[in-house]
């Protein structure tokens, strides 16, 4: 049994017909989303804006539930009443911008605690111990404790959000863009941090973020989205050696430095097809516009969607 299983997972959201105003227009975030991730892994979730991500994200951490479909933790509903409140405290997240996510009236000391006041029945001792604890593992000093968020670098600010998502313990932290906001030479610092955070605690990630080199160096497992639609699922470094789906292969092309993809051909259909990728894909055939893309295994814990592989 999987730790955590995304079983045929749909999202539509409606919102007003700007024409009528009286009127709902559905937008389809996600489509058949299933996902195995087991326990202690990084599983990164990929794709550009607006591909579903973060929906995907809030529907893993049980902020929303979807449409249709379900998430189950260790073989159960996270979504039932008698799973849901030991699963919220076993996930935590860190969000994109450091800089928003921080409440700008707390100073850091009650940032990071927060979580541990609302989760869990802690003598002040034991909430102060953590406190030092986590400070020094996301290497902070102590100095830092009664600051604003405003008086911080966007990289401490995020180290302060990573410190508040492990003061409770949780098992999972669904990390959503967490170094994108970062300058360069921040990124590799708390990406590193992470990767020792995670081994520490036994973690399992949930990494989402646009930027396929990214996600390489901390993932195991690697999921490509496009439209809401999964492209190409599986181990990381099997996709970053062979990657076979075209929108993957875009991914990497767009990557500066890159070697595994030298060309890809710039096209624009103006039509829409099943694939939704059919637009914009240079090996397209009549049959991407018809009909649903199909599963192809291109080795042990390696898929592509795709009509063309
Ligand atoms: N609450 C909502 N109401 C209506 N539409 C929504 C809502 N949340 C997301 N969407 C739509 O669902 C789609 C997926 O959005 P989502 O935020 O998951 O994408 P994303 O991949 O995280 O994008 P980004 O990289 O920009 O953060 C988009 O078309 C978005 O406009
Ligand atoms: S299914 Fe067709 S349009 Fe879609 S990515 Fe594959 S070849 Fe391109
Ligand atoms: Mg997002």
């Amino acid at each position: 049994m999987s730790f955590i299983q995304v079983i045929g997972v749909y999202q539509t959201f409606f919102i007003k017909n700007p024409n009528t105003l009286s009127s709902y227009i559905p937008i389809k975030a996600l489509e058949n989303i299933n996902i195995e991730i087991a326990q202690n892994i990084t599983f990164s979730i990929v794709g550009e804006s607006g591909s579903g991500k973060t929906t995907l994200g809030n529907i893993i951490l049980g902020s929303l539930k979807p449409s249709k479909g379900d998430v189950l933790w260790k073989g159960k509903s996270i979504f039932s009443k008698e799973v849901r409140k030991e699963y919220i405290k076993n996930v935590h997240t860190v969000s994109q911008n450091p800089f928003s996510s921080l409440n700008p009236r707390m100073n850091v000391r009650s940032i990071i605690i927060e979580p541990l006041i609302f989760r869990d029945k802690l003598t002040k001792k034991e909430i102060e111990n953590r406190l030092l604890s986590v400070i020094e593992e996301v290497k902070l000093s102590k100095d830092i404790l009664y600051k604003y968020p405003h008086e911080l670098s966007g990289g401490e600010k995020q180290r302060v959000s990573i410190a508040r998502s492990i003061i409770s313990r949780p098992s999972i932290i669904v990390l959503d863009e967490p170094v994108s906001s970062l300058d360069v030479s921040v990124r590799a610092q708390i990406l590193n941090l992470l990767k020792e955070i995670k081994i520490k605690h036994n973690l399992t990630y949930i990494f989402i973020s646009h930027d396929i080199s990214t996600t390489r160096f901390i993932s195991d497992y690697l999921m490509i989205l496009y439209k809401g639609i999964t492209m190409e699922i599986g181990e990381s470094e099997k996709i970053f050696s062979n990657p076979t789906n075209p929108y993957t292969k875009l991914l990497l092309f767009s990557v500066p430095g890159q070697e595994i993809i030298k060309e890809f051909p710039k096209v624009q259909r103006n039509e829409e097809g099943k694939c939704p990728f059919y637009s914009r894909c240079p090996i397209a055939k009549e049959i991407c516009k018809t009909e649903p893309l199909p599963p192809k295994k291109i080795s042990e814990n390696h898929i592509s969607y795709c009509h063309n592989v």
